[in-house]
């Protein structure tokens, strides 16, 4: 992230949802009705125009092919999950590396029942809490705001002191962040995951492969995903590969490990109106639950 900014991903992700849920009921992935609201001026114009959507949706898949929707992809995926979740029976939502994602302001049955802990970089929140500010008129009373930089910090610093409770059934949602992070933030924060939840807790995140940092995957898509993100000044630093992800969880704590690739997700959702929308081969989503025979 560029010092002192909020993250220029992180908007546009809300961009790429806010396009998808404009469109009609048939055609979209994800719905998400408040990503509108969280966009600055330039995108807020683009998205006034059909055509200047179009245009930027082909460019935004020309320099990072399948970003556009792999977002819309993931966010569905993981709605799915958290309304799974909720059905369940949790007690308290962590998201890391919140951005703009407003699940906590979208799912009613959270509303009242479960306290949601969002968790971001100061700088993306500071922003982010302005919009919320002006898109509801106040914050909720049910979400806590939690200010870290996780690779200078770590999680348990700034939840206990903001009132997680570490015996509730809690889910933690990470989305498209731990690319950004240090190897060392990301095990920190699984560990904290793994020793400080409740029974039954579990962990959500995507991934990139580890082959598409290092640039072992030589294909295109690789190089222009990689150059992109250096130029924004949040290059990627973490990631697994697919065919480690199980042990590596395994290792940490974690047991019922479900991996699904981005591609697989593609070929789910995108049939009939929507089918040819192409997403990354560059990553994937797992989803662990805390075994809480390993947990100290
Ligand atoms: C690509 S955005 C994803 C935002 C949101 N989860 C989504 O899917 O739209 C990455 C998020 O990670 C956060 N982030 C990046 N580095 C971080 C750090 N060191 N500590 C905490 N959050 C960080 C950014 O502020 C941003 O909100």
């Amino acid at each position: 992230m560029k010092e002192g900014k909020p993250s220029a991903t992180a908007e546009a992700n809300a961009a790429f949802r806010a396009a998808d849920s404009l469109r009609a009921e048939e055609e979209r992935v994800c719905y998400d009705p408040f990503a509108r609201d969280f966009l600055g001026t330039k995108f807020s114009i683009i998205l006034k125009s059909k055509l200047l959507t179009k245009i930027a949706l082909w460019y935004a898949e020309r320099i990072v092919p399948g970003a556009p929707y792999s977002v819309v992809a993931r966010t569905r995926y993981i709605d799915d999950y958290l309304e799974a979740c909720i059905d369940d029976g949790i007690e308290q939502l962590v998201i890391l590396g919140a951005g703009y994602d407003s699940r906590a302001y979208r799912f009613d049955k959270l509303k009242g029942k479960v306290r949601v802990f969002e968790v971001d970089h100061p700088d993306t929140q500071r922003a982010k809490i302005e919009k919320v500010k002006k898109i509801f008129g106040s914050l909720p009373d049910d979400v806590v705001y939690v200010p870290i930089d996780l690779d200078k910090r770590r999680l348990n610093e700034g939840l206990f002191k903001s009132g997680y409770d570490k015996d509730l059934k809690t889910r933690f949602i990470c989305e498209r962040t731990t690319q950004y992070l240090r190897v060392e933030a990301v095990d920190e924060t699984l560990a904290f995951v793994s020793n400080d939840s409740g029974e039954d807790s579990s962990i959500i995140f995507d991934y990139a492969f580890q082959s598409a940092l290092d640039g072992t995957l030589r294909h295109d898509e690789a190089k222009k995903w990689r150059a992109t993100f250096e130029q924004r000044g949040e290059p990627p630093t973490f990631g697994i590969e697919e065919t480690s992800v199980e042990e590596f969880l395994l290792k940490r704590g974690f047991c019922r490990v479900k991996n699904v690739s981005m591609e697989s997700l593609g070929s789910v959702y995108f049939t009939g109106v929507s089918q040819g929308r192409k997403v990354t081969r560059l990553g994937g989503i797992v989803h662990a639950t805390v075994d809480t025979q390993e947990q100290t």
